[in-house]
């Protein structure tokens, strides 16, 4: 069931366009904010207030790869894993992340507090290694910045 605050804002995203189900990947990102992740009750919370199928609104959400449709962490971190940030380090990047978090990419702190995730570029690739932090975008990362970096990060 959706909240009075997540109908509201999904109603606001309704008004602005001409069909309900053209507000899908919106009402994912209102719902996600408020709840951390898309549980399958909300898919059907939110079909039913779109009059559209659940089907319908999970192809939405597992196609749009910042939709989680698990449990994740308080913050995401991103880390670019395309051609320059490759070159330029991507691998320390990864195996440090690796090593102070204790998981891999997909998996989660034991403490909940970071999901790590592999991201395509993200458009900074003259300052490559980069990686986002929920909305924080690092660019020129070296292993020495990340406990720095991590620990603004409760
Ligand atoms: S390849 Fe990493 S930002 Fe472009």
């Amino acid at each position: 069931m959706l909240t009075a605050t997540e109908i509201q804002a999904i109603d606001h995203e309704i008004s602005l366009v001409p069909y309900k189900k053209a507000t899908v990947i919106e009402a994912l990102k209102i719902v996600q904010e408020h709840r951390g992740w898309i549980s399958d009750e909300s898919v059907e919370a939110i079909a039913a207030h779109l009059e559209i199928s659940p089907a319908e609104v999970d192809s939405v959400a597992t196609f749009y790869n910042l939709i989680f449709r698990k449990p994740v962490g308080r913050h995401i971190i991103l880390l670019c894993d395309s051609i320059s940030c490759y070159i330029m380090g991507y691998g320390l990047l990864y195996n440090a992340l690796q090593n102070k978090l204790s998981i891999g990419f997909g998996q989660t702190s034991s403490d909940n507090r970071f999901t790590l995730l592999p991201n395509v570029c993200l458009g900074c690739c003259d300052h490559a290694p980069a990686l986002i932090i929920d909305k924080d975008l690092y660019r020129d990362v070296t292993v020495e910045q990340l406990d720095d970096m991590l620990n603004k990060y409760a």
